[in-house]
């Protein structure tokens, strides 16, 4: 099973008909359906005005979608109100302009944001790119930083194969309510 099949499966439970969820990545906007299918709301980001193109195209016959065409590190200009699921899927548009890809440092900004966001046993999905330029480096700034603050990591996932992907989810518990 890939990393967006484990994803999808792992959240459906998890998500209910009054929730908001923010999709921080919306790409070709195949996850930010999928949440468009288990949420009230859904806010949708992406950097890239040809994402968000492809993304309102793919979801023309909803309407619980709210697209952002900003980075995801001014989150906070946006929401109003606690959010049951970030999900993060990083790297670069497929087909596109490359130079657009996820950058550590931000990608930190943007998952510390997201967090104090939360409601209490939120949850954030987020998948690394290691094999992406960069990727290796994202993926070890939000490691340890998620391992140095002690937050819940419920699971994570790989599959076995060379720079493969890696998921984490996050759970924000009574322990951990800010960062
Ligand atoms: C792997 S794709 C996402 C795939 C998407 N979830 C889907 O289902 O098709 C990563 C996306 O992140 C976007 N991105 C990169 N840096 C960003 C940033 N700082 N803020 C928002 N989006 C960003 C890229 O433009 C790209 O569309």
């Amino acid at each position: 099973m890939n990393n967006n099949t484990f994803v999808h499966k792992y959240i459906r439970p998890l998500i209910k008909k009054t929730d908001t969820v923010v999709d921080m990545t919306a790409g070709n906007g195949n996850d930010t359906l999928f949440l468009s299918g288990l949420a009230g709301e859904v806010l949708a980001f992406d950097i890239s005005p040809e994402a968000i193109r492809r993304s309102k195209e793919k979801l023309k016959d909803t309407d619980n979608v709210q697209f952002i065409n900003d980075n995801h590190i001014h989150l906070d200009r946006y929401l109003k109100k606690k959010i049951r699921l970030f999900l993060f899927n990083l790297g670069y548009l497929p087909n596109s302009d490359e130079t657009r890809i996820t950058k550590a440092k931000e990608t930190l900004i943007a998952f510390k944001k997201a967090y104090d966001f939360l409601e209490d046993r939120g949850y954030i999905v987020i998948t690394f790119y290691i094999g992406h330029k960069g990727g290796k480096e994202e993926y070890y700034l939000l490691k340890d930083y998620i391992e140095e603050k002690r937050l819940h990591i419920c699971e994570t996932y790989r599959q076995y194969k060379i720079d493969a992907p890696i998921t984490y989810i996050i759970r924000k518990d009574q322990f951990n309510t800010s960062l």
